[in-house]
Protein backbone atom coordinates (compact mmCIF):
# COMPACT_ATOMS: atom_id res chain seq x y z
CA UNK A 1 0.00 0.00 0.00
CA UNK A 2 1.60 3.33 -0.98
CA UNK A 3 0.55 6.53 1.13
CA UNK A 4 0.79 10.05 -0.97
CA UNK A 5 2.36 12.70 1.33
CA UNK A 6 0.63 15.87 0.32
CA UNK A 7 2.51 19.16 -0.18
CA UNK A 8 1.56 22.25 2.67
CA UNK A 9 1.31 24.93 0.90
CA UNK A 10 3.26 27.79 1.45
CA UNK A 11 0.25 30.34 1.87
CA UNK A 12 -1.00 28.04 4.44
CA UNK A 13 -1.89 30.13 7.53
CA UNK A 14 -0.30 27.52 10.23
CA UNK A 15 2.80 27.48 8.23
CA UNK A 16 2.88 31.63 8.34
CA UNK A 17 1.67 31.42 12.10
CA UNK A 18 5.40 29.25 12.41
CA UNK A 19 7.38 32.06 11.01
CA UNK A 20 5.43 34.69 12.83
CA UNK A 21 6.61 32.91 16.14
CA UNK A 22 10.37 32.33 14.54
CA UNK A 23 11.13 35.91 14.09
CA UNK A 24 9.02 37.13 17.34
CA UNK A 25 12.47 35.04 19.21
CA UNK A 26 14.87 37.39 17.58
CA UNK A 27 14.64 40.60 20.15
CA UNK A 28 17.11 42.92 21.85
CA UNK A 29 14.93 42.30 25.41
CA UNK A 30 14.68 39.05 26.12
CA UNK A 31 11.58 39.87 28.29
CA UNK A 32 9.91 41.19 25.25
CA UNK A 33 9.84 41.28 21.47
CA UNK A 34 11.68 44.35 21.21
CA UNK A 35 13.78 45.17 17.70
CA UNK A 36 14.44 48.52 16.85
CA UNK A 37 16.02 49.09 13.74
CA UNK A 38 19.54 48.47 12.85
CA UNK A 39 19.59 46.77 16.61
CA UNK A 40 21.92 43.21 16.61
CA UNK A 41 18.13 41.15 16.99
CA UNK A 42 17.33 43.07 13.79
CA UNK A 43 20.24 42.25 11.82
CA UNK A 44 19.21 38.35 12.95
CA UNK A 45 16.19 38.95 11.83
CA UNK A 46 17.86 40.56 8.28
CA UNK A 47 19.76 37.07 7.88
CA UNK A 48 16.61 34.77 8.76
CA UNK A 49 14.75 36.56 5.75
CA UNK A 50 17.44 36.04 3.30
CA UNK A 51 17.32 32.76 4.22
CA UNK A 52 13.70 32.07 3.90
CA UNK A 53 13.56 33.79 0.51
CA UNK A 54 16.56 32.06 -0.74
CA UNK A 55 14.57 29.22 0.37
CA UNK A 56 11.49 30.12 -1.88
CA UNK A 57 13.38 30.80 -5.36
CA UNK A 58 14.71 34.57 -4.88
CA UNK A 59 18.12 36.53 -5.60
CA UNK A 60 18.81 38.17 -2.60
CA UNK A 61 20.70 41.45 -1.14
CA UNK A 62 20.73 43.52 1.23
CA UNK A 63 20.64 47.28 0.33
CA UNK A 64 22.61 50.98 1.81
CA UNK A 65 19.67 51.47 3.69
CA UNK A 66 19.80 47.56 5.71
CA UNK A 67 16.69 46.51 3.57
CA UNK A 68 16.60 43.04 2.32
CA UNK A 69 15.48 42.31 -1.29
CA UNK A 70 14.75 39.26 -2.90
CA UNK A 71 13.67 39.02 -6.55
CA UNK A 72 12.22 36.54 -7.62
CA UNK A 73 12.82 36.65 -12.20
CA UNK A 74 9.36 37.34 -14.57
CA UNK A 75 8.87 34.57 -17.17
CA UNK A 76 10.93 36.60 -19.08
CA UNK A 77 14.43 38.13 -17.47
CA UNK A 78 14.00 42.43 -16.84
CA UNK A 79 10.91 42.75 -17.15
CA UNK A 80 8.87 45.47 -15.04
CA UNK A 81 8.42 44.35 -11.14
CA UNK A 82 5.69 44.53 -8.54
CA UNK A 83 6.88 45.23 -5.00
CA UNK A 84 5.68 43.25 -1.99
CA UNK A 85 6.67 44.43 1.17
CA UNK A 86 6.47 45.69 4.97
CA UNK A 87 8.51 45.91 7.47
CA UNK A 88 10.89 43.49 10.33
CA UNK A 89 11.94 46.56 12.74
CA UNK A 90 9.37 46.76 15.81
CA UNK A 91 8.39 49.08 18.68
CA UNK A 92 9.34 48.20 22.03
CA UNK A 93 7.74 45.69 23.42
CA UNK A 94 6.00 45.19 20.48
CA UNK A 95 2.96 42.98 18.64
CA UNK A 96 4.91 40.16 16.43
CA UNK A 97 2.35 40.65 13.58
CA UNK A 98 3.20 44.30 12.54
CA UNK A 99 5.37 44.09 9.61
CA UNK A 100 6.56 40.78 10.40
CA UNK A 101 3.50 39.50 8.52
CA UNK A 102 3.44 41.66 5.44
CA UNK A 103 7.47 40.09 4.82
CA UNK A 104 6.38 36.66 5.80
CA UNK A 105 2.97 36.81 3.11
CA UNK A 106 5.13 38.45 0.59
CA UNK A 107 7.61 34.96 1.02
CA UNK A 108 5.03 32.83 0.86
CA UNK A 109 3.06 33.55 -1.90
CA UNK A 110 6.63 33.66 -3.77
CA UNK A 111 7.41 30.58 -2.18
CA UNK A 112 3.83 29.22 -3.93
CA UNK A 113 4.83 30.39 -7.18
CA UNK A 114 8.19 28.17 -7.41
CA UNK A 115 7.35 25.25 -6.17
CA UNK A 116 4.31 25.45 -8.52
CA UNK A 117 6.64 26.06 -11.58
CA UNK A 118 5.25 29.43 -12.03
CA UNK A 119 6.60 32.60 -13.64
CA UNK A 120 4.88 35.56 -13.90
CA UNK A 121 4.73 38.98 -16.77
CA UNK A 122 6.26 40.75 -14.47
CA UNK A 123 9.03 39.89 -11.23
CA UNK A 124 8.42 40.33 -7.33
CA UNK A 125 10.37 42.06 -5.25
CA UNK A 126 9.84 41.22 -1.79
CA UNK A 127 11.31 43.49 0.73
CA UNK A 128 11.88 43.39 3.99
CA UNK A 129 12.20 47.40 5.37
CA UNK A 130 14.66 48.41 7.73
CA UNK A 131 12.87 51.33 9.71
CA UNK A 132 9.42 51.93 9.43
CA UNK A 133 8.22 52.18 13.53
CA UNK A 134 10.89 55.25 13.70
CA UNK A 135 11.20 54.77 16.93
CA UNK A 136 15.61 54.60 17.26
CA UNK A 137 15.80 57.67 15.49
CA UNK A 138 13.69 60.69 14.88
CA UNK A 139 13.00 60.34 11.33
CA UNK A 140 10.64 57.11 10.03
CA UNK A 141 10.09 55.26 6.82
CA UNK A 142 14.05 55.90 6.00
CA UNK A 143 14.14 52.34 4.15
CA UNK A 144 11.40 52.82 2.04
CA UNK A 145 12.41 56.25 1.61
CA UNK A 146 15.45 54.86 0.45
CA UNK A 147 13.95 52.48 -1.67
CA UNK A 148 11.44 55.40 -3.12
CA UNK A 149 14.41 57.54 -4.09
CA UNK A 150 13.22 60.37 -1.24
CA UNK A 151 15.78 59.39 1.43
CA UNK A 152 16.92 62.96 3.00
CA UNK A 153 20.76 62.92 3.39
CA UNK A 154 20.31 64.76 6.65
CA UNK A 155 19.07 61.76 8.37
CA UNK A 156 22.19 60.19 8.43
CA UNK A 157 23.19 62.71 11.15
CA UNK A 158 20.17 61.59 13.59
CA UNK A 159 21.44 60.16 16.92
CA UNK A 160 19.70 57.75 18.78
CA UNK A 161 18.86 57.80 22.68
CA UNK A 162 22.69 56.66 23.11
CA UNK A 163 24.12 59.21 20.44
CA UNK A 164 24.85 56.81 17.77
CA UNK A 165 24.22 58.40 14.44
CA UNK A 166 22.21 56.08 11.79
CA UNK A 167 24.63 56.46 9.80
CA UNK A 168 27.07 54.84 12.46
CA UNK A 169 24.26 52.00 12.83
CA UNK A 170 24.24 51.62 9.44
CA UNK A 171 27.80 50.80 9.19
CA UNK A 172 27.26 48.00 12.92
CA UNK A 173 24.55 46.51 10.86
CA UNK A 174 27.52 45.59 7.48
CA UNK A 175 25.20 48.38 5.00
CA UNK A 176 27.24 51.39 3.49
CA UNK A 177 25.50 54.74 4.26
CA UNK A 178 27.84 56.34 1.81
CA UNK A 179 25.67 54.53 -1.06
CA UNK A 180 22.65 55.16 0.28
CA UNK A 181 21.35 56.64 -2.82
CA UNK A 182 22.15 53.92 -4.54
CA UNK A 183 19.48 52.17 -2.97
CA UNK A 184 16.52 54.00 -5.01
CA UNK A 185 15.22 51.50 -7.12
CA UNK A 186 13.52 51.80 -10.86
CA UNK A 187 9.87 53.25 -10.42
CA UNK A 188 9.21 53.91 -13.70
CA UNK A 189 10.01 50.11 -14.07
CA UNK A 190 7.69 49.19 -10.94
CA UNK A 191 3.69 48.40 -11.60
CA UNK A 192 2.57 48.33 -8.39
CA UNK A 193 3.76 48.73 -4.25
CA UNK A 194 1.54 45.94 -2.10
CA UNK A 195 1.33 45.11 1.51
CA UNK A 196 -0.74 42.87 3.48
CA UNK A 197 -0.52 44.31 7.11
CA UNK A 198 -2.50 43.37 10.63
CA UNK A 199 -5.04 45.99 10.54
CA UNK A 200 -3.82 47.35 14.25
CA UNK A 201 -7.72 48.52 14.59
CA UNK A 202 -10.84 47.39 15.28
CA UNK A 203 -13.10 47.86 12.07
CA UNK A 204 -12.51 44.29 10.47
CA UNK A 205 -13.23 42.59 13.67
CA UNK A 206 -16.49 44.45 14.67
CA UNK A 207 -18.14 43.23 11.38
CA UNK A 208 -16.80 39.88 11.63
CA UNK A 209 -14.32 39.66 8.49
CA UNK A 210 -10.87 38.33 8.72
CA UNK A 211 -9.93 40.66 5.82
CA UNK A 212 -9.88 44.19 4.42
CA UNK A 213 -9.60 46.63 1.39
CA UNK A 214 -7.12 49.80 2.47
CA UNK A 215 -8.41 53.04 0.43
CA UNK A 216 -5.98 55.16 2.05
CA UNK A 217 -3.82 55.86 4.37
CA UNK A 218 -4.02 58.91 6.76
CA UNK A 219 -0.94 61.41 7.05
CA UNK A 220 0.53 62.46 9.93
CA UNK A 221 3.00 64.92 11.39
CA UNK A 222 5.66 63.97 14.54
CA UNK A 223 8.24 65.89 16.03
CA UNK A 224 9.51 66.86 19.75
CA UNK A 225 7.88 69.83 22.30
CA UNK A 226 11.02 71.69 24.63
CA UNK A 227 9.50 73.12 27.20
CA UNK A 228 11.95 75.79 28.89
CA UNK A 229 11.17 77.10 32.36
CA UNK A 230 13.52 77.36 35.37
CA UNK A 231 15.06 74.40 37.40
CA UNK A 232 14.57 75.49 41.10
CA UNK A 233 14.61 73.67 44.84
CA UNK A 234 11.84 71.88 45.51
CA UNK A 235 11.71 72.65 49.01
CA UNK A 236 12.47 76.20 48.95
CA UNK A 237 10.40 77.68 45.91
CA UNK A 238 7.30 79.16 46.46
CA UNK A 239 4.71 77.71 44.35
CA UNK A 240 4.08 81.05 42.91
CA UNK A 241 7.72 81.66 42.43
CA UNK A 242 7.79 78.89 40.17
CA UNK A 243 8.18 78.17 36.37
CA UNK A 244 7.87 74.62 36.32
CA UNK A 245 8.42 73.29 32.75
CA UNK A 246 6.74 69.84 33.50
CA UNK A 247 3.07 71.42 35.14
CA UNK A 248 3.21 73.48 31.70
CA UNK A 249 3.88 70.21 29.87
CA UNK A 250 0.80 68.78 31.80
CA UNK A 251 -1.56 71.23 30.75
CA UNK A 252 -0.03 71.44 27.49
CA UNK A 253 -0.98 67.73 26.85
CA UNK A 254 -4.28 67.95 28.22
CA UNK A 255 -4.86 70.91 25.66
CA UNK A 256 -3.23 68.67 22.84
CA UNK A 257 -6.08 66.01 23.96
CA UNK A 258 -8.86 68.78 24.10
CA UNK A 259 -7.89 70.05 20.36
CA UNK A 260 -7.91 66.50 19.02
CA UNK A 261 -11.42 65.44 20.59
CA UNK A 262 -13.19 68.32 19.02
CA UNK A 263 -12.16 66.90 15.73
CA UNK A 264 -13.67 63.24 14.85
CA UNK A 265 -11.40 63.34 11.92
CA UNK A 266 -7.97 63.92 13.77
CA UNK A 267 -5.83 61.96 16.62
CA UNK A 268 -2.91 63.56 18.36
CA UNK A 269 -0.61 61.56 20.60
CA UNK A 270 1.79 62.81 22.92
CA UNK A 271 3.80 59.08 23.95
CA UNK A 272 7.05 60.08 25.25
CA UNK A 273 7.33 62.85 27.71
CA UNK A 274 11.20 63.05 29.26
CA UNK A 275 12.57 65.81 32.00
CA UNK A 276 16.52 65.65 31.41
CA UNK A 277 18.09 65.64 35.07
CA UNK A 278 15.02 65.28 37.06
CA UNK A 279 14.90 64.43 40.48
CA UNK A 280 12.34 63.97 42.62
CA UNK A 281 13.58 67.51 44.84
CA UNK A 282 13.86 69.65 41.40
CA UNK A 283 11.52 71.80 40.42
CA UNK A 284 11.81 70.90 36.65
CA UNK A 285 13.41 73.37 34.33
CA UNK A 286 13.36 71.42 31.22
CA UNK A 287 10.80 68.92 29.67
CA UNK A 288 10.75 67.20 26.22
CA UNK A 289 7.79 66.01 25.11
CA UNK A 290 6.67 63.95 21.69
CA UNK A 291 3.83 65.03 19.63
CA UNK A 292 2.01 62.27 16.45
CA UNK A 293 -0.79 63.79 14.88
CA UNK A 294 -2.64 62.10 12.53
CA UNK A 295 -5.77 62.44 10.18
CA UNK A 296 -7.11 61.25 6.82
CA UNK A 297 -7.55 64.67 6.08
CA UNK A 298 -4.48 66.49 5.30
CA UNK A 299 -6.30 69.60 6.02
CA UNK A 300 -7.98 68.93 9.03
CA UNK A 301 -4.36 67.46 9.99
CA UNK A 302 -2.44 71.16 9.57
CA UNK A 303 -5.20 72.97 11.01
CA UNK A 304 -4.71 71.21 14.42
CA UNK A 305 -1.07 71.28 14.14
CA UNK A 306 -1.59 75.07 13.99
CA UNK A 307 -3.79 75.60 16.49
CA UNK A 308 -2.07 72.89 19.09
CA UNK A 309 0.90 75.32 18.23
CA UNK A 310 -1.29 78.57 19.39
CA UNK A 311 -2.64 76.84 22.27
CA UNK A 312 1.26 75.54 23.24
CA UNK A 313 2.29 79.64 23.15
CA UNK A 314 -1.10 80.77 25.15
CA UNK A 315 0.08 78.32 28.23
CA UNK A 316 3.41 78.62 27.92
CA UNK A 317 3.21 82.88 27.84
CA UNK A 318 0.89 81.91 31.49
CA UNK A 319 3.41 80.06 32.98
CA UNK A 320 5.86 81.71 31.79
CA UNK A 321 7.69 79.36 29.91
CA UNK A 322 8.43 78.58 26.41
CA UNK A 323 7.52 75.94 24.39
CA UNK A 324 8.77 75.22 20.88
CA UNK A 325 7.78 72.34 18.87
CA UNK A 326 9.73 71.26 16.09
CA UNK A 327 8.14 68.68 13.56
CA UNK A 328 10.78 65.81 12.54
CA UNK A 329 8.37 64.32 10.29
CA UNK A 330 5.45 65.03 8.62
CA UNK A 331 4.12 63.15 5.65
CA UNK A 332 0.55 63.85 3.72
CA UNK A 333 -2.61 60.96 3.53
CA UNK A 334 -1.97 57.89 0.73
CA UNK A 335 -4.63 57.50 -1.32
CA UNK A 336 -4.70 53.50 -2.47
CA UNK A 337 -4.78 53.40 -6.27
CA UNK A 338 -7.99 52.51 -7.39
CA UNK A 339 -7.50 49.67 -10.07
CA UNK A 340 -5.34 47.82 -7.40
CA UNK A 341 -8.32 48.15 -5.19
CA UNK A 342 -10.64 47.31 -7.91
CA UNK A 343 -8.80 44.03 -8.26
CA UNK A 344 -8.18 43.16 -5.05
CA UNK A 345 -11.86 43.55 -4.94
CA UNK A 346 -12.14 40.55 -7.52
CA UNK A 347 -9.54 38.57 -5.52
CA UNK A 348 -11.85 38.86 -2.50
CA UNK A 349 -14.68 37.96 -4.53
CA UNK A 350 -12.85 34.61 -6.55
CA UNK A 351 -12.24 34.02 -2.96
CA UNK A 352 -15.88 34.20 -1.98
CA UNK A 353 -14.89 37.36 0.47
CA UNK A 354 -16.90 41.01 0.85
CA UNK A 355 -14.60 43.24 -0.53
CA UNK A 356 -15.07 45.54 2.61
CA UNK A 357 -13.24 49.10 2.55
CA UNK A 358 -11.27 51.11 5.37
CA UNK A 359 -8.73 53.42 6.04
CA UNK A 360 -5.69 52.82 7.79
CA UNK A 361 -5.09 54.79 10.82
CA UNK A 362 -1.45 53.93 11.45
CA UNK A 363 1.15 54.87 8.82
CA UNK A 364 3.00 52.73 6.73
CA UNK A 365 6.04 52.12 4.25
CA UNK A 366 3.05 52.66 1.22
CA UNK A 367 3.50 55.95 1.97
CA UNK A 368 7.03 56.32 1.26
CA UNK A 369 5.69 55.62 -2.87
CA UNK A 370 3.19 58.08 -2.55
CA UNK A 371 2.56 59.67 -5.92
CA UNK A 372 4.89 57.78 -7.70
CA UNK A 373 3.88 54.22 -8.14
CA UNK A 374 0.06 53.00 -7.79
CA UNK A 375 0.35 51.51 -3.55
CA UNK A 376 -2.60 48.83 -2.51
CA UNK A 377 -2.84 47.46 1.06
CA UNK A 378 -4.43 44.51 2.17
CA UNK A 379 -5.79 44.66 6.47
CA UNK A 380 -5.94 41.28 8.34
CA UNK A 381 -8.14 41.27 11.23
CA UNK A 382 -6.46 42.08 14.58
CA UNK A 383 -8.40 40.76 17.66
CA UNK A 384 -9.36 43.24 20.18
CA UNK A 385 -8.29 45.80 17.69
CA UNK A 386 -5.03 45.49 19.42
CA UNK A 387 -1.50 46.62 18.40
CA UNK A 388 2.15 48.19 19.28
CA UNK A 389 1.40 45.70 22.58
CA UNK A 390 2.91 42.48 23.04
CA UNK A 391 -1.43 40.93 23.23
CA UNK A 392 -1.46 41.72 19.48
CA UNK A 393 -2.37 38.87 17.34
CA UNK A 394 -3.76 37.83 14.05
CA UNK A 395 -5.21 33.71 13.48
CA UNK A 396 -3.64 31.22 11.00
CA UNK A 397 -6.99 31.21 9.21
CA UNK A 398 -6.77 34.72 7.86
CA UNK A 399 -3.79 34.96 7.64
CA UNK A 400 -3.66 32.42 5.36
CA UNK A 401 -6.85 33.74 4.03
CA UNK A 402 -4.90 37.12 3.04
CA UNK A 403 -1.92 35.04 1.71
CA UNK A 404 -4.49 33.37 -0.62
CA UNK A 405 -6.15 36.52 -1.86
CA UNK A 406 -2.75 37.64 -2.25
CA UNK A 407 -1.83 35.35 -5.05
CA UNK A 408 -4.48 35.36 -6.80
CA UNK A 409 -4.22 38.95 -6.92
CA UNK A 410 -0.55 38.35 -8.78
CA UNK A 411 -2.35 35.74 -11.11
CA UNK A 412 -4.96 38.32 -12.43
CA UNK A 413 -3.47 39.26 -15.92
CA UNK A 414 -5.55 43.04 -14.86
CA UNK A 415 -4.64 43.54 -12.07
CA UNK A 416 -1.50 45.43 -13.09
CA UNK A 417 -1.84 46.43 -16.62
C1 LIG B 1 3.69 52.83 12.78
O1 LIG B 1 3.28 51.80 13.25
C2 LIG B 1 2.97 54.04 13.01
O2 LIG B 1 1.88 54.19 12.46
O3 LIG B 1 3.45 54.85 13.81
MN1 LIG C 1 3.62 48.35 10.68
MN1 LIG D 1 3.95 49.67 14.05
Amino acid sequence: MSTTIERISAIDGNALAVRIDELARLSDDPACLTRLTLSPSHKKAASLVVEWMQEAGMQVRLDAAGNVIGRYEAQKPGAAKVIIASHIDTVRNAGRFDGNLGVITGIAVVDELNQQGKRLPFAIEVIAFSDEEGVRFASTLSGSRAIAGVFEASCLDDTDADGVSRRQALRDFGADPSKIEDAACNLVNTLAYLEVHIEQGPMLEARNLPLGIVTAINGATRGEVVVKGEAGHSGTLPMSMRRDAMTAAAEMILAIEARARRDADVVATVGRVEIPNGAVNIVPGLVKFSLDVRSSSDVARNRAVTDIEADLAKIAMARRVSAQFTASYDMPATICDAAIVGAMSRAFAQNGREPFMLGSGAGHDGMSFRGRIPVGMIFVRCRGGVSHNPAEYASPADMGAAARVLFDLLLDSGAFA
